[in-house]
């Protein structure tokens, strides 16, 4: 992690020592949250979020990250709109500024490879906070702590990927990383028109990852650990009629949720529109409000490594 500049593609924490080193940083994040022992180890510094696109857990969570570190944010409620984006300013000229008031951006933008571009042109480090259906690191890295924490380990597990696995990128940047641990057994499920993005299968064939392919969640309920639901991203569809026909595809009831085994743990990035009942909230196996959550201890340990500064 040493050097660490800017975040924009998970493969950065392929290396099981540095994403060793994230998850422990952000244990002593959380453990000082929790014990009022976090210092001010950002004082001085500004972070700018930079959004073209809505977010409630990534945006806010990164924004308390830094202000409980006693930094401070700037940032506007849409940047395509309050922006001068929408005078049509170019992406790199609007990082060259804002690169110039802040310390880090981190960027969500509706493009693959914007953020990528975004560094290039950055006098700062650049955070990918989701670049269109390209990759949401600090998303899987998130995800990566939580199941570390729910199921005490990082290798050998099998998880069911849920959803929308063509737009999806959070489950992108999941299975890139996954394919860099051991004996993770990997299942796709989703409707023909939504399996996952070739350039995903593509790299884990390259990297000799076996992984299944199917539309039933029935039959894999009962043998996986973790259950990764996704949203179908309607903000994806050329229309609302496409959209309309495939909504609703795989609905996760309490009943289903029961055909797991005791100790599996049901993930979703959030947020939800009716891919989980509300019923299954209760049930011991879901984790992802608590999911969410990690989100803040890991953007901390996230900032903590760009930027430096003493805790
Ligand atoms: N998981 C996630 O990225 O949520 P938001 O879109 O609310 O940031």
């Amino acid at each position: 992690l040493e050097g660490l500049r800017h975040v924009i593609d998970i493969r950065q924490f392929k290396e099981p020592e540095d994403l060793e080193k994230l998850m422990r940083l952000s244990e002593e994040m959380e453990s000082g949250f929790r014990s009022g022992a976090l210092g001010q180890p950002m004082t001085g510094k500004v972070l700018a979020a930079l959004f073209y696109e809505p977010s409630t857990r990534t945006k806010f969570s990164f924004e308390s990250a830094m202000l409980r570190l006693g930094g401070r944010t700037i940032g506007t409620e849409s940047a395509a709109q309050f922006s001068s984006a929408a005078k049509g300013e170019s992406l790199p000229d609007t990082i060259r500024i804002i690169g110039r008031y802040a310390d880090v951006i981190v960027i969500r933008h509706p493009e693959e490879g914007s953020a990528k571009l975004a560094a290039e042109y950055s006098p700062v480090p650049v955070i990918n906070a989701g670049d269109g259906t390209g990759q949401h690191p600090t998303q899987t890295l998130l995800d990566a702590y939580t199941i570390r924490k729910e199921l005490g380990r990082l290798d050998d597990f099998s998880i069911a990927m849920v959803g929308d696995l063509k737009n999806g990128r959070t489950v992108h940047s999941l299975a890139c990383l996954l394919a860099h641990r051991k004996n993770v057994r990997m299942l796709f499920i989703s409707p023909e028109s939504l399996k996952m993005k070739e350039e995903i299968k593509e790299y884990l064939k390259g990297k000799g990852v076996a992984f299944s392919e199917t539309s039933d969640l029935d039959g894999a309920i009962g043998g996986i650990d973790v259950l990764y639901v996704t949203r179908v991203q309607k903000e994806r569809f050329a229309s609302l009629e496409d959209y309309d026909k495939i909504r609703g595809c795989y609905i996760i009831t309490n009943e289903i949720a029961n055909r797991m085994k005791g100790t599996a743990i049901i993930m979703h990035p959030l947020p939800r529109v009716d891919e989980i009942a509300p019923d299954v909230d209760s049930n011991p196996r879901a984790a992802y409000f608590r999911q969410a959550e990690n989100g803040l201890y890991v953007r901390m340990a996230l900032l903590k490594t760009v930027l430096g500064g003493e805790a």
